[in-house]
């Protein structure tokens, strides 16, 4: 079976800025039929409209406001998309904050927002209104959910607790009775606008490693969007894949049960 952006519609949380529009106007690139944008920032949401308007011309896009901690709102978003477009074939939940200090905030956003986005898509929306045989959810982790994130440990905990959710909705049970492949990018860092935060650490210690970390070069959205093309139309169900330091995309395999007993060192 074969996956095609071409003539899709995609809906994308976080949309206004950095890697979310980003991606949607590669999708656009790749003749994606409409894209819903969805943030709970308006004024910058009304910009990304402005800026896709101008780009691929009007009637590819619309924004809805959003905040993905409340169901009621992605369901609003769910239901203008189907009126917009006519169906929904993608959805990339991607709205993401990093702000351990704001920890509470962070996990409903990072964790209970991606959650919520998945409860609509696979079970409601993208299972009943696919154009075509599939659908697919992409989540974003981040390579902070499979690394020592020690700058960041409950943002890396929200990143890790995707990659679990990403694995289990994939499971051949679900995707029979769906048809929904559910994958995750798993992104190393990347220029976008909240990462120039400095405030959103637990402590000044914290801060000291991460203003040494933050030497390193910084990949551009635009890259990791590219990737994602390729995954969304060829990647497995259940695959993981990173992206980082912008090298081509590559799987994250976790290892079976019998792999790991197999190389098990006993304590
Ligand atoms: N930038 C990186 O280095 C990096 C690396 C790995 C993963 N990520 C993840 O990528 C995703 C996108 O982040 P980004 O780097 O493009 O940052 P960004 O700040 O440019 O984009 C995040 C968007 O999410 C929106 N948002 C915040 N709270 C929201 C809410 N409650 N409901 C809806 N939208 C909300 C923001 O308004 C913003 O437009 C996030 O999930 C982030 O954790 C980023």
């Amino acid at each position: 079976m074969v996956f095609r952006i071409a003539g899709k519609v995609a809906l994308i949380t976080g949309a206004a800025s950095g890697m979310g529009l980003s991606h949607a106007k590669e999708l656009l690139r790749n003749n994606l039929k409409g894209v819903t944008l969805t943030d709970i920032n308006e004024t910058n949401g009304k910009k990304a409209l402005e800026e896709i308007e101008n780009e691929f011309g009007k009637g590819k896009a619309i924004f809805i406001q959003c905040d993905v901690t409340k169901m009621e709102e992605i369901q609003i978003a769910f239901e203008s998309t189907l009126e917009k477009f006519g169906s929904i074939d993608i959805l990339i939940n991607n709205a993401g904050i990093l702000d351990d200090l704001n920890w509470e905030r962070e996990i409903a956003i990072n964790l209970n927002g991606t959650i919520n986005g998945i409860l609509l898509g696979f079970e409601r929306y993208l299972k009943n209104y696919k154009q075509g045989e599939e659908a697919v959810i992409l989540n974003t982790a981040s390579l902070a959910g499979i690394v020592q994130y020690g700058v960041a440990p409950i943002y890396s905990g929200t990143k890790s607790a995707i990659i679990g959710l990403t694995r289990s909705w994939a499971h051949p049970m679900h995707y029979q009775r769906t048809k929904v492949r559910v994958m995750a990018i798993v992104p190393g860092r990347t220029r976008t606008t909240s990462f120039e935060l400095r405030d959103f650490l637990l402590d000044p210690v914290y801060m000291d490693m991460f203003q040494k970390r933050e030497q390193r070069k910084l990949q551009r959205p635009e890259f990791v969007s590219n990737e994602l093309i390729k995954i969304l139309e060829n990647g497995r169900n259940g695959s993981l894949w990173v992206i980082e330091k912008e090298e081509p995309a590559y799987e994250f395999l976790v290892p079976t049960k019998e792999e790991l007993k197999r190389h098990h060192i006993n304590c």
